[in-house]
């Protein structure tokens, strides 16, 4: 029996499953995780080779992800939360007995006990995981959909859970680099259109200026591999945000965003964040 070609047909997986590379997995990979197969270890080597301090910079922008959550929850009193491109969850730690860093639901939980938060994602080994490990809460739900078909995605059965009449805060983090100039102004436009007044989006995205010739030799060994990586300059990554301004303290490199009020152990060095951040909310027109 050729196991490898079997292997597919018997999990029902994708044909290609187990050859191509996985954004997800190479994260999950590069921050010591096991759900990952032979191709994402053989491309997270490959993208080492060029750029050593890769693990720190994926490390860095999954600690955001926690600080991001709670500033949302305590300073804007956000209770909704939508987590797009969610990606593996992190590792546990046996010592603390907790995900680390921790995961939307947990941070979000952490300021309001009876938060609700959606992960979306279009890896459906993503999706099997946000399910399994949020099975028996209801609070919770895990949609598959292609942050590319924005309006289907914002039309998921699972997105109706939501309060539409209450702020909802959506996490970008790390996702437009993967879709097309045109997807990702789509994207973050149409999010500005749907959410409800009072709401917030947090974006990060790597970015080209801190070392454009290593960037560039990311993006080639992606594209060897299959996927497109948009890394882009400050100014394209602003433009996305569109009329909606960016809080204090604007867009700046993940590891400074509110760095002084971060409750995070074990941050990587803050000069490999080699990506921006901002928390972008309407601008609130000036009173008569
Ligand atoms: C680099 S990971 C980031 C994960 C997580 N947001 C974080 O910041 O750690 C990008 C995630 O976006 C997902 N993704 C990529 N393209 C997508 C798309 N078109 N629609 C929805 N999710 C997508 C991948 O499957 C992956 O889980």
């Amino acid at each position: 029996m050729n196991v490898k070609q079997e292997t597919p047909q018997r999990t029902g997986l994708p044909e290609d499953w187990f050859r191509r590379p996985a954004v997800a997995r190479i994260d999950n990979f590069l921050t010591g995780g096991c759900d990952n197969y032979f191709p994402d270890r053989h491309l997270a080597g490959l993208l080492m080779d060029s750029a050593p301090w890769l693990p720190d910079m994926v490390k860095i922008n999954q600690r955001h992800r926690s600080h991001a959550v709670t500033t949302l929850a305590r300073d804007l009193g956000i209770t909704q939360f939508m987590d797009l491109g969610c990606g593996l969850p992190s590792g546990w730690d046996k010592k603390r007995q907790c995900h680390d860093p921790a995961l939307t639901y947990e941070a979000a939980r952490s300021v309001h006990e009876d938060a609700r938060v959606v992960y979306v994602d279009n890896d459906l080994l993503v999706c099997a995981h946000a399910n399994f490990s949020m099975a028996e809460d209801l609070s919770t739900a895990a949609v598959q959909a292609d942050v590319r078909k924005i309006d289907e995605l914002l039309d998921a059965p699972g997105l109706r859970d939501f309060d539409r009449g209450q702020p909802i805060a959506v996490l970008v983090h790390d996702l437009l680099p993967w879709v097309s100039d045109k997807e990702a102004e789509a994207a973050v436009a149409a999010l500005r259109e749907w959410l409800p007044a009072g709401s917030a989006i947090s974006i990060t995205h790597a970015c080209t200026d801190m070392a454009p010739e290593v960037m560039q030799e990311l993006v080639d060994r992606y594209a060897e591999a299959g996927i497109t990586y948009r890394p882009r300059s400050l100014e394209e990554i602003q433009a996305f945000l569109g009329p909606w301004s960016a809080l204090p303290p604007g867009i700046v490199p993940t590891a400074q965003w509110r760095a002084r009020h971060r409750n995070i152990h074990r941050m990587p060095s803050a000069a490999h964040s080699f990506a921006y951040a901002a928390v972008i909310t309407e601008a609130l027109s000036a009173s008569p």
